[in-house]
């Protein structure tokens, strides 16, 4: 126990995404999306699961929602998917689609429960992708701002907290460089960074128009943030972790908020030939977003060692452990500038993600240093297999002590002068975990079912009546 307690406004919550929970993939109208199609190519997701019926959110929404409630949740983090609100991307409005998401905001509002809502969590409209190759266009680019400002007019007076990009730096670098998401290409680095452009210019005018419509919303993106540790002191080591940040986290938090990109890096990506063309236009619009976004999101999993790596060292390229047989990652990097090796002080997960508590604090202390903005912490759980036993218990003591020690760290670091507005943990109910299947479990609430299906029942977690007491206490509790 801390004598450390959390403000009584601030937002204790849980997480979601549209592919992950709803299901109904093509139900009322909704059109296909890149993901859709990506899980039917064999061999892309474990034991070849797809998000078609996921735990079927989309026919138990209230049941979801009265769950939230009863656990006492301030806020709810969940993701539209842009192609039950125009089936091809732009065009027709699909109403079904819309009176979907009306129908969870209001069931959210009915029980006091703050809606979080993510504009874009890796499912995009296929009918985008075939027609101009998606974010590989700039032609997106019109199309996002579009959807978004149609949501925005929609929910104007019942959604005041809106992220507009769920880790854009995940999506694009297994869309583009690993291939193991849509688009599945593989070391396309030139698109790799013309396709972040993209998103980051969706991404500016975006803000730019909610501010416009909604002057006392607030918005923000979602960074998969890993704050990184030098191996030791050694010079190389030290300045591989410099390369590190500017590379792999300045380059984005930067963006949006500095409205820039980090010189060191974009001088690197010249030499290569790598950068994104830029125009004076562009560089504008980031500077007037940045200077108007509410806050940083913050997807916090685990945090990085870097070490020099050698010109003929490891790459970005390597087996990724989806399975859950610890022990199977394997360390990638960037020739001639820095890799990851595992931190043997640190405890790692079944899918060997390391389990930082303290790098929260760290996070979130770096952000406040480097960019004074205040701090919503999107994302932030376990992935554990689960047992649930004969008498549909699930003590799930493990997940418990996981987030005791994070928040813990979290209260600390708002003691220590960091703004953190809120606290959204991954996830609320179990889902698909997009390359792991249904097996990697993060949720206060158990569904019962498994790669091939099952009953989509609902079971609470020891962690659900754990959450709840630290809900009432502020995290007194903890
Ligand atoms: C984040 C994503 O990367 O981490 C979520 O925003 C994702 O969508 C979560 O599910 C956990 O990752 P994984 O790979 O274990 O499902």
């Amino acid at each position: 126990m801390t004598n450390l307690k959390m403000p009584s406004d601030f937002l204790w919550g849980s997480a979601s995404a549209a592919y992950q929970i709803e299901g109904a993939y093509q139900e009322d109208g909704k059109g296909l999306s890149n993901w859709d199609d990506f899980v039917k190519i064999p061999g892309k997701t474990f034991k070849e699961t797809t998000g078609e019926i996921a735990v079927d959110h989309y026919h138990r929404y209230k049941e979801d929602v009265a769950l939230m409630a009863e656990m006492g949740l301030k806020t709810y983090r969940f993701s539209i998917a842009w192609s039950r609100i125009f089936p091809e991307g732009k065009g027709e409005v699909n109403e079904a689609g819309v009176v979907f998401y009306e129908n969870l905001i209001d069931e959210c509002l009915k029980h006091n429960i703050e809606p979080m809502v993510t504009l874009y969590h890796w499912d995009l409209p296929q009918a985008l992708v075939t027609e101009y190759g998606g974010w590989e266009s700039p032609k997106v680019v019109d199309d996002f701002v579009n959807y978004a400002t149609y949501l925005f007019e929609r929910f104007q007076g019942k959604v005041k907290y809106w992220i507009t990009m769920n880790e854009q730096n995940i999506f694009t670098t297994l869309g583009w460089m690993t291939a193991m998401h849509p688009p599945g290409k593989f070391n396309d680095e030139k698109m790799y960074y013309q396709v972040n452009h993209h998103v980051f210019l969706a991404h500016a005018k975006t803000v730019l128009v909610f501010k416009e419509l909604m002057p006392t919303g607030k918005i923000g993106a979602s960074f998969a943030y890993s704050p990184s540790y030098s191996l030791d002191c050694e010079p190389q080591n030290a300045m591989s972790k410099v390369d590190f940040d500017n590379l792999r986290n300045f380059w984005w938090m930067d963006v949006y908020a500095y409205g820039r990109y980090p010189k060191n890096a974009f001088t690197y990506l010249e030499k290569k030939g790598l950068a994104p063309i830029v125009t004076a236009e562009d560089r504008q619009v980031f500077k007037e977003a940045a200077n108007q976004i509410d806050f940083m999101g913050v997807n916090y999993y685990q945090t990085s060692v870097c070490e020099y790596n050698p010109l003929d060292g490891v790459t970005p390229f390597a087996e990724m452990n989806t399975t859950g047989k610890k022990g199977t990652n394997q360390v990638t990097g960037i020739p001639g500038l820095f890799k990851n090796p595992a931190n043997p002080h640190l405890a790692t997960t079944d899918w060997d993600w390391t389990i930082d508590p303290s790098g929260l604090r760290y996070a979130c202390k770096e952000i406040t240093s480097r960019y004074d903005l205040p701090i919503v912490i999107s994302e932030n759980g376990l992935g554990a297999f689960d047992t649930k036993t004969e008498g549909d218990e699930i003590h799930d003591d493990y997940r418990i002590a996981y987030f005791d020690a994070h928040i813990h760290e979290l209260m600390k670091a708002v003691d220590e002068g960091c703004e953190v507005w809120a606290y959204c943990t991954w996830s609320f109910t179990d889902l698909l975990s997009w390359l792991n299947g249904y097996q990697k479990r993060y949720g206060f609430v158990y569904v019962d079912r498994d790669e091939e299906g099952g009953t989509m029942n609902r079971y609470k977690k020891d962690s659900f009546m754990w959450y709840q007491e630290v809900i009432k206490t502020q995290g007194g509790s903890i």
